[in-house]
């Protein structure tokens, strides 16, 4: 048996699947998000270190634990995780979608400059990227910066308990900046840049290799045998790609989490000329391209929750019948954390646009669901080029759930959207690491092959994408005449 975990920004959901891939039973447990100023976004790691035991407690509940042979992890991404050198946490990790460090970002795309952090990385700079985080501690907290002696990301602070071992994985590391993404190593000049001793970095791993097994104290909280391998892991989204098995070159899967992404599968690595898209090392051992947007189903939980206090999702989405598809004039612009793919802009922020008198509350969340899925299509754009055709997508994540949006964005992205048989993207994809890490399978490519099953496809209709289309080139216009109203 297999345990694959996904430790999120809402919650840490865990699987037990067997070595057959079917998965046996589920747990999710919450934690808070603290949100200090517009923009910031901080979670406490002991937080989710006291639920994912708990999480695991829980999840082996009645089975036999013997059977238990690996744990993999799949996590959000570009957090950064401080230790000192007695293994306190410094302060709260400052999450992936957290915009503080924007000065940070402009000195490293502008004085470093673009080109240099290319070479270097792959990638240029994004403010939730954990280098520009690391300048910002420096600059405005010298007393704990003084103080780090680990740095490491959220998965990876998990694993560090669980094994005692200072590990990280290619796919979680591409996303700190400080990885030469391309030759798989950290890169002493970004080191230099951002002020960072090596001593201070994680071990780099493949995702589907085991970093450790559990510490003898670990495995008696847990009650698992101190047998157990852990797997490095991976960043939620390339883990989230293995478990829905957009591996080998040219797939794509689009995730409708907290975040939404945009994610292709490379077989060799190549940056994104403009880069809009991330190129990131993938854990199938070869790479990806992804964009990521901040807000996705955390819009709709946004309004339906914070704003409309319902919990009836579906009810409030029963008026949104087909024929209004591609008919509403009300358009939001999803940027209630700043933007990364494709606008890098902290600063932005979420708008209504085009209510009348009649506008109703249905009228605005389905302006919600559409305004993400014109988010998602700004990142299709970015990633469609001539070597690269995007006919199908796999979906996943919480917002996938609704039958209504997954036809949205099938339409406003005019592609065929592939939902598998489990919708646990990552934590499905912690479950395979982890069975390759433990031999059950020669590769991931195998694991997902086998193991990964699509069950329906929902495809587009030409008349409503034809008349998403018109809409989106409306949605585009919006963002850059907005942008001067907001310095
Ligand atoms: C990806 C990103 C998000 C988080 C969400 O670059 O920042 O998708 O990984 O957990």
């Amino acid at each position: 048996l297999y345990i694959g975990i996904d430790l999120g920004t809402s919650a840490v959901k865990l699987l037990l699947v067997d070595g057959a891939g079917k998965i046996l039973k589920c747990v999710s447990r919450g934690y808070p998000i603290a949100f200090p100023r517009s923009g910031w976004a901080e979670q406490n790691p002991e937080d989710w270190l006291r639920e994912t035991i708990a999480g695991i407690l829980e999840l082996t509940d009645g089975c036999d634990k013997a059977q238990i042979a690996g744990i993999g992890a799949g996590g959000q991404m570009h957090g950064l995780v401080a230790l000192d050198k007695d293994d306190n946490v410094l302060r709260p990790a400052i999450l992936w979608n957290d915009g503080r460090a924007a000065e940070e970002t402009d000195y490293l795309n502008n004085a470093v400059g673009r080109e240099t952090l290319s070479r270097l990385t792959g990638n240029i700079a994004f403010a939730g990227f954990t280098a520009p985080k690391l300048l910002w501690l420096e600059r405005n907290e010298p007393a704990l910066f003084g103080r780090v002696d680990k740095i490491m990301l959220p998965k990876d602070y998990i694993n560090y308990k669980l094994t005692g071992v200072h590990c990280t994985d290619y796919s979680d590391a591409s996303g700190t900046l400080l990885l030469d993404v391309e030759h798989r190593r950290w890169s002493r000049e970004m080191l230099d840049i951002c002020a960072v001793r090596e001593e201070w970095l994680p071990r780099l791993f493949e995702s589907f290799a085991a970093v450790g097994t559990l510490t003898p104290a670990m495995a008696g909280a847990l009650g698992l045998s101190p047998g157990v391998k852990v797997a490095a892991g991976a960043g939620d989204n390339a883990a989230a790609a293995v478990g829905t098995g957009t591996v080998g070159s040219g797939r794509c899967n689009i995730s409708v989490g907290t975040s939404g992404t945009v994610f292709i599968s490379r077989g060799t690595f190549g940056p994104d000329k403009n880069n809009a898209l991330h190129a990131f090392a993938h854990a199938d051992g070869r790479f990806h391209l992804m964009g990521c947007m901040l807000s996705a189903a955390s819009c709709n939980k946004w309004w339906m929750e914070d704003i409309l206090r319902s919990a009836q999702y579906g009810s409030e989405q029963a008026p949104v019948t087909r024929d209004r598809l591609g008919c509403s004039h009300v358009y939001f612009l999803p940027y209630l954390m700043g933007e990364r793919s494709p606008h890098n802009d902290p600063a932005a922020r979420g708008a209504l646009i085009g209510l009348s008198m009649d506008s109703t509350r249905a009228d605005i969340t389905q302006a919600v669901l559409e305004g993400v899925a014109f988010g998602l299509r700004d990142m299709l754009e970015a990633a469609r080029a001539p070597d690269l055709r995007i006919e199908r997508s796999k979906i996943c994540g919480g917002g996938a759930r609704s039958p209504l949006w997954k036809e949205i964005i099938a339409n406003v992205l005019n592609l065929e959207l592939e939902c598998v048989e489990t919708e646990e993207g990552p934590s499905y994809g912690g479950a395979i690491l982890a069975a390759v890490a433990c031999g059950e399978y020669r590769s991931v490519q195998e694991a997902a092959e086998k193991l990964v099953k699509v069950a329906s496809i929902v495809k587009p209709d030409a008349d409503i994408a034809a008349r998403y289309d018109a809409r989106y080139q409306v949605y585009r216009d919006i963002y850059p005449a907005l942008k001067p109203l907001g310095k």
